[in-house]
């Protein structure tokens, strides 16, 4: 499914230390691409997801915020990303809040070509952590540029980092112990 990716961005996101995933960006958004921190990160395989749309990894959390905000973006194709934290499941049923980052890959000519996305579980995070890959996944968005810029695909969207990592760790740990704390979680 991720035979249409060009080869150099299907290589570069493999070697990558961070969660990232690719979708079409027409239609549902089926993945078309995810690696392996990803699968790490979620307990999903690439044979589990590729063909899907990634709203799987909710479940029935209602998530009704954060879901309107990633609407808006794709709906927006002005609007250059969005950032939010998301109740998510691993693939064995374990509840974290992932904050996940989108954002878009275009041709030259200025149309979509697909969906770029990152995840990481900052429910289980210390504020360092959250820092840290801040600045992972800037460098990650930085070097996939030229990358992608070779194969005639623009990165949009410089990363929205997050001025206080503290702060979005305690409430993501919150919203975790919330949701653990309920039968149904
Ligand atoms: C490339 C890509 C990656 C995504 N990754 C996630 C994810 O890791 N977790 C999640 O909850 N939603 C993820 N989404 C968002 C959902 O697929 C969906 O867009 C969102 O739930 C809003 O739409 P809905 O209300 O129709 O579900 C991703 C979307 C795209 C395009």
């Amino acid at each position: 499914m991720s035979s249409d990716v060009p080869r150099p961005i299907v290589e570069y996101f493999e070697q990558s230390r961070v969660a990232l995933a690719l979708a079409a960006a027409e239609g549902d958004n089926h993945l078309v691409l995810v690696n392996t921190p990803f699968s790490r990160l979620t307990g999903f395989e690439p044979e589990d997801v590729v063909g899907r749309n990634c709203r799987l990894l909710q479940r029935d959390a209602a998530n009704i915020e954060p879901r309107a905000r990633l609407r808006e973006f794709l709906a927006r194709p002005t609007q250059p990303n969005v950032r939010t934290p998301i109740v998510n499941f691993r693939k064995d049923g374990t509840p974290f809040v992932n904050l996940l980052y989108m954002s878009r890959l275009r041709s030259n000519e200025g149309e979509t070509r697909y969906i770029f996305a990152s995840q990481f579980d900052v429910s289980r995070s210390q504020p360092e952590l959250l820092a840290e890959y801040d600045e992972q996944l800037a460098a990650t968005l930085g070097r996939l540029a030229p990358i992608a810029g070779d194969a005639g695909i623009v990165v949009e969207g410089t990363l929205l980092t997050i001025a206080n990592s503290a702060a979005i760790v305690a409430q993501a740990k919150m919203m975790l112990a919330g949701l653990e704390s309920t039968p149904d979680a």
